[in-house]
This record gives C-alpha cells, sequence and structure tokens, in this order.
C-alpha cells in the first residue's frame, strides 16, 4: 500500500474516525512498528511534515531515518538513457532499490519546480521512487498534492464540525512568492469525498487551479460574496496554474481580515502554515480565538500515524 493521493482513501469518513481513535490513545499501537525503520527524504524544507511523521513513527515505536536530499545526497538523474556526463552523479534506478533496503517504508517530499507544468504533473520524483523502489512511498508533499495536510484537514473540521451542514470556502490569498499547487489541489479532493458540505473555492480570475482536479467544485470570484455564512474558510496561496508558476497578482484586498471574517457564520479559520502574517491573514484573524490553525499542526500527527499503521498492518 502506498499513500500518494487523497484518492488513496477507500472511506473519508472511516479514515477520520480512525485517526480520531488514534488521537485518543497514541501509544496503543506502539509495538506495531518494532524492527522496523521510516525513511524521510526531503527535496524541500519542512517543519510540520518532518516532525509530525516523525513523532507518528516513534508513536508507532518504528526507527527513523531522515535525509535532506538536497543538501546531503547525490544529485539524481531521473531519464532513461541519459549520458550522465553532467550534474547528476546517481541514477534513481540505483538510490530507490538501495534506499529499499534500509528502510520499510520511504516518505518523500519533492515540490513543484513551477516552471514545467507537464514534468510537475508527471510528478518526476515521487514517480521515480514509486517505480523503482520495492517498498511503500508515503507523499510528505510532492508537485501536486499534499494528502497528508488535507486528512489533518479533514480530521480537524470533524473535530469542530457543526450541527448543521457546514459551508466551507477555500480561499486563494496573496504571497510574494511563487507557491505550488499542491496544498490546494489536496484540499479540493478532500472536499469532494465530503458528503455532508457545502463547497466553494474563491481566487481571483486567472487563478483556477487544474481543472482536472477541480471538477464541478463550485468557483466563485468574489470573495466577500464567497465567505457569507461560510463556517470555515480554508486560506492558501497559489500561483497562477494558466500562466504556469507566475505571480500574476498580489492584490492585498484578498487577504484575509477581521471584516471579512465577520461575513462568515462565525468561521473557523485555517491555513496549512507556514503563513505570512498580515500578507495571507492579518494578526486578527490568525490570533482569534476562531483561528484553528495549531490544532491542524496537531493533527498532522494523527494523519501520518494512521497512514504508517495502515501501512504497517499490510507488510
Ligand atoms: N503544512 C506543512 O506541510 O508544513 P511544513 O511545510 O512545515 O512541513
Amino acid at each position: 500500500m502506498n499513500y500518494i493521493s487523497i484518492q488513496n482513501i477507500d472511506s473519508l469518513d472511516k479514515w477520520v474516525k480512525s485517526a480520531l481513535k488514534i488521537k485518543k490513545n497514541p501509544l496503543k499501537n506502539k509495538k506495531l512498528g518494532k524492527d522496523k525503520t521510516l525513511g524521510m527524504l526531503f527535496f524541500n524544507p519542512s517543519l510540520r511534515t518532518r516532525l509530525s511523521t516523525q513523532k507518528a513513527a516513534l508513536n508507532l515505536g518504528m526507527n527513523v531515518m531522515v535525509m535532506n536530499f538536497t543538501n546531503e545526497g547525490w544529485t539524481l538523474e531521473f531519464e532513461d538513457g541519459t549520458i550522465m556526463n553532467q550534474g547528476a552523479s546517481e541514477h534513481i534506478r540505483e538510490a530507490a532499490e538501495v534506499v529499499s533496503q534500509y528502510c520499510d517504508i520511504i516518505a518523500i517530499r519533492s515540490f513543484a519546480g513551477l516552471i514545467d507544468k507537464e514534468k510537475d504533473n508527471a510528478e518526476m520524483v515521487l514517480s521515480g521512487f514509486l517505480k523503482f523502489a520495492t517498498v511503500p512511498i508515503v507523499n510528505m508533499e510532492s508537485a501536486v498534492g499534499h494528502p497528508l495536510q488535507s486528512l489533518a484537514d479533514a480530521i480537524t473540521m470533524e473535530e469542530f464540525k457543526t450541527p448543521h451542514r457546514p459551508k466551507v470556502v477555500l480561499s486563494w490569498a496573496p504571497h510574494p512568492r511563487a507557491l505550488p499547487q499542491a496544498v490546494a489541489n489536496s484540499f479540493v479532493e478532500m472536499m469532494q469525498k465530503q458528503e455532508n458540505m457545502d463547497f466553494v473555492i474563491t481566487h481571483p480570475e486567472g487563478y483556477e487551479l487544474n481543472p482536472e482536479i477541480t471538477k464541478n467544485s463550485k468557483i466563485e470570484y468574489d470573495q466577500n460574496k464567497a465567505f457569507e455564512n461560510a463556517d470555515f474558510v480554508y486560506v492558501k496561496n497559489w500561483s497562477n496554474y494558466n500562466e504556469y508558476g507566475a505571480v500574476t497578482n498580489m492584490d492585498p484586498n484578498w487577504t484575509v481580515t477581521a471584516e471579512k471574517m465577520a461575513l462568515t457564520n462565525n468561521g473557523k479559520f485555517m491555513h496549512c502554515l507556514p503563513v505570512r502574517r498580515n500578507v495571507i491573514v492579518a494578526d486578527e484573524v490568525i490570533d482569534s480565538e476562531n483561528s484553528i490553525v495549531i490544532q491542524q499542526a496537531h493533527n498532522r500527527t494523527y494523519s501520518a500515524q494512521l497512514v504508517l499503521q495502515k501501512i504497517l498492518k499490510k507488510i
């Protein structure tokens, strides 16, 4: 079993309930991972993913090895048949098979390069490991998805669930740098699995996500209108998908302020973190009682623990 995408979740409802059970007694399966090793390979920085996944593995009694591949590993070649007389020192074929000998599960973080849309959509690094590794693979944020994050988001929304059918808004917000679409993509895919929630995406015109992912999810270009009566407001920046990787809008009017949150139904503010204060969200919102970003980050442990637990039971 691999955990690559939200589509690997057969029943979101059951997975969320299982994760909440784990949260109540996280050391219950302390023996499950005995003598098993999780290898965590990072091609990009991380705070939450690294520590929460490591914590999850430790809760299951696993050993953990972490490698910052970009600084510490050999530069990898992913194409077949290349004459390797340039920068790359090692081919993914050997690297993935060798790491598989040391680890029982390999978790990988490798972001989109945001230069070549086709290459990013092909998930070069993740696909390379999937093809040549001989052990299960976990996606710790790839070019197009961050399924551990959106599973944690689903767990968090369940904890703060409303007595009525909630309205959930995914809102774009400005950011000075080009960021990938991965978090937003997986959030959309997770929301499409929610049967009892109303979902709307809001962003400036031109900032549409990949239509193969958003499918028939509702899009509202007026952020204020989208926020009306929302119970959860999930905020995230992503760079332009059409003008691939470009930052074509930095309109501060999209920053989430208390005035905008006042349009909601006493809505909860969500963000995967890290977040740029007073660019994405005003201090007054992220510091308010309605901000549940710390709870989201906490649930990263239980989302990772559920995934590792499911894999360990199969190996
Ligand atoms: N949300 C998230 O993935 O955080 P990190 O980038 O710090 O891991």
